[in-house]
């Protein structure tokens, strides 16, 4: 930003109304935002919060279908759960809407009409695909087949997946319709196109010359893309769900949902603020920031600015701090794979707790490159940081201050150059945190913000009051006033990360006030001013509870898996001949050991009626030798014998493999003789 400017309006990407959110939302996009728009509002800026559901586009069609409902029981019934979630973790937005609005829907397509009549459309008639069962144009998500880069079979006709590729649907190979599962054929239809090729000079100079500051993974998405060089972009579609197109001779045909959502930004500001929503979109005086995730960029740096710009009374986007993804123990969060966890079954698991998720999601942010979110790292964030640290180091300072001074702020004398030295360090708190925060980098602004309780903690630990109490209690009551000071800075400090425990810190510490302009002063709380009783902050979690969580997820990978292998073909049929060659025996298994260097593999000697033979199995990394020494196992006896690390193995034991992986030993019902024949 080279002008100065008077107040920011905060975006954040309009979350698809067709399922709850998940920790992947709320790391990459509303929990960022909400510290940005927080630490303003501290700092008595003026700023907007804008947030609100996406309703239309082919996501929601396709849920509904899939349901049998209605797209609008759909778009119903998620932006009420998604709006819970967002309030209930304390992302504080000043309006959450959504895009069925009738204001939404009045500004969007006056917005579309504007640039129609401005000329700046193109009209073209062009072939697409048509699903002729379902006597539809298969749009965007409609349509599926095979990625013509990655190979993935399941990718969709607007992007893939799977290597992230954005794709037009007439680039898959063996495409097919998601609805009919025909194969479409092409079919001539008329559509409005916004040319971003002609907006290219633009957008070089802009984003690539003029916005060299913006985070490095957006800046270089945004390069890459324009090195590649910009297509005319269409911004109709052939459905019966979303914006009417408003001209005619456009009868069935919707707005895009990409042309209408980043709107919505603008529908949601003049709904809260009918007379002067004007002054947050076209002030130059005016800030916009958009918070999103990155598969969003395109849209937010180019296509919706391109549309501001062609519109022409609009301010455009300031920053764009997008980030990377959130994987969930290592797999990529998937909402139709359910490989999820969902805000509001954490609350339910976890009633309370919103900033220990808040915490763990900003310390982990996907910032710059694609992060993981463990249970692990989640425990020992909480057990090693947010309690032992943060929750310690105020407890023992209100504790200390109740033993020794009734609970109330005791006056200090002068300092000492230990208290100085103590005193310079967390002044410095401020500067760095607001630096930080000023670029976007709130997982480093937040480590340095956890500094203040480190040092409150140190301090508390090198001074040792409890010693002094009975000598020199004018000196305890200047280390109790300084440990107070700094847990009111704390408050301050984590009032933008932490809001729910920042307040609570507050009451417990009766503060008036909290701005940020106060960071960093020793006398935010009066001598004599009365404490509350002591709560704890945090709390301890076992491993009980995250083992809980992670056999949670353990159940839906088993039935993910369970699903794939349901789906699976069965095999060919065989004659019976084929099968009877098969010489299965019941045998039993007298001496069992670990082949060595191999994770897999157990030498065993089996009995099998006929003679005492060598048979290798990969069974190792599930049953230890001592626990299958003696039991009976079904055995086929005439495999053509083979090596195995260099020892023979004599035949094949049969097991049952489920779909988590898990081997069982197939066995007779009752003990059985062995050599006895399987048929
Ligand atoms: O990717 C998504 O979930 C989109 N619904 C984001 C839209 S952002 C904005 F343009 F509204
Ligand atoms: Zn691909």
């Amino acid at each position: 930003m080279t002008q100065p400017f008077k107040r920011t309006t905060v975006t954040t990407a309009l979350p698809y109304a067709n399922g709850p959110v998940h920790i992947g939302h709320l790391a990459g996009v509303y929990v960022p935002a909400d510290i940005y728009v927080r630490y303003l509002r501290l700092k008595k800026q003026d700023v907007l919060f804008i947030g609100g559901s996406d309703e239309h586009g082919v996501p929601i069609t396709l849920k509904a279908k899939k349901e049998g409902v209605s797209p609008q029981d759909i778009v119903d019934r998620y932006h009420n759960i998604i709006k819970q979630s967002f309030e209930e973790f304390g992302i504080t937005f000043d309006i959450y809407s959504r895009t069925t609005s009738s204001t939404h829907r009045r500004i969007a397509s006056d917005f579309f009409k504007k640039l129609y009549d401005k000329g700046e459309f193109i009209e073209k008639t062009s072939e697409q695909y048509y699903d002729e069962t379902a006597k539809q144009f298969l749009a965007d998500r409609y349509i599926m087949g095979t990625c013509p880069h990655c190979k993935n079979d399941k990718a969709y006709g607007d992007q893939c997946e799977s290597c992230g590729t954005s794709l037009n649907a007439t680039d898959l190979i063996e495409p097919y319709s998601v609805i009919s599962g025909s194969k479409p054929v092409m079919k001539e239809t008329k559509h409005w196109y916004l040319p971003l090729d002609r907006y290219e000079p633009f957008l070089k100079q802009w984003i690539l010359e003029e916005h060299k500051e913006w985070k490095p993974n957006v800046y270089g998405q945004c390069k890459s893309w324009i090195d590649m060089g910009l297509q005319p972009r269409a911004v109709s579609r052939d459905l019966d769900w979303g914006i009417p197109v408003p001209v005619d001779g456009a009868e069935g045909k919707v707005l895009y949902v990409w042309f209408d959502a980043p709107i919505g930004y603008i529908s949601n500001t003049a709904e809260l603020l009918p007379d002067s929503w004007e002054t947050w979109w076209k002030d130059p005086e005016t800030r916009l920031v958009h918070f999103i995730g990155k598969d969003n960029i395109v849209f937010h740096c180019i296509v919706f600015p391109t549309m501001l710009k062609a519109e022409g009374s609009f301010i455009l986007p300031d920053n764009v701090p997008a980030n990377e993804f959130l994987n969930l123990e290592g797999d990529k969060i998937s909402t139709s794979r359910n490989w999820a966890v969902w805000l509001h079954e954490y609350l339910q698991d976890f009633p309370n707790q919103q900033d220990v998720l808040r915490y763990v999601l900003t310390a982990n942010a996907p910032e710059t490159k694609d992060n993981d979110f463990t249970w692990k790292d989640f425990q020992a964030r909480n057990n090693n940081e947010l309690v032992a640290v943060f929750g310690n180091f105020i407890n023992r300072a209100m504790v200390l201050t109740h033993k020794y001074f009734e609970g109330k702020v005791p006056e200090r004398s002068a300092w000492t150059e230990y208290d100085l030295a103590t005193l310079e360090e967390f002044v410095s708190v401020k500067k760095d945190v607001e630096a930080l925060l000023d670029i976007f980098k709130f997982r480093d602004a937040q480590k340095e913000a956890m500094n203040l309780a480190r040092i409150g903690n140190k301090y508390l630990a090198d001074t040792e009051p409890w010693k002094l109490a009975k000598t020199d209690m004018p000196r305890v009551a200047t280390i109790l006033n300084l440990s107070l000071q700094i847990a009111a800075n704390l408050a301050i400090a984590f009032e933008p990360f932490l809001p729910f425990t920042s307040e609570k810190l507050r009451r417990m510490l009766q503060m008036s006030s909290c701005e940020w302009n106060l960071l960093g002063s020793v006398d935010l709380l009066a001598t004599g001013n009365h404490l509350r009783k002591p709560e704890l902050l945090f709390e301890k979690i076992d491993d009980a509870v995250m083992e809980q969580q992670v056999q949670k997820l353990l159940n839906t990978k088993a039935q993910n898996a369970s699903a794939e292998q349901k789906s699976a073909p069965a095999k060919e049929n065989i004659d019976f001949d084929s099968f009877a060659k098969m010489d299965i025996r019941v045998g039993r298994i007298l001496e069992a050991e670990r082949v060595p260097k191999t994770s897999k593999l157990m030498q065993l000697k089996v009995d099998t009626g006929i003679d005492q033979r060598t048979v290798i199995s990969g069974i190792a990394e599930q049953y230890k030798p001592e626990d299958i020494i003696g039991k009976q196992v079904c055995i086929l006896v005439n495999l053509e014998p083979r090596k195995l690390k260099g020892i023979e193995s004599q035949g094949m034991i049969l097991m049952s493999e489920d779909s988590a992986g898990k081997l069982s030993f197939v066995q007779p019902a009752v003990d059985t003789e062995n050599g006895s024949c399987v048929r």
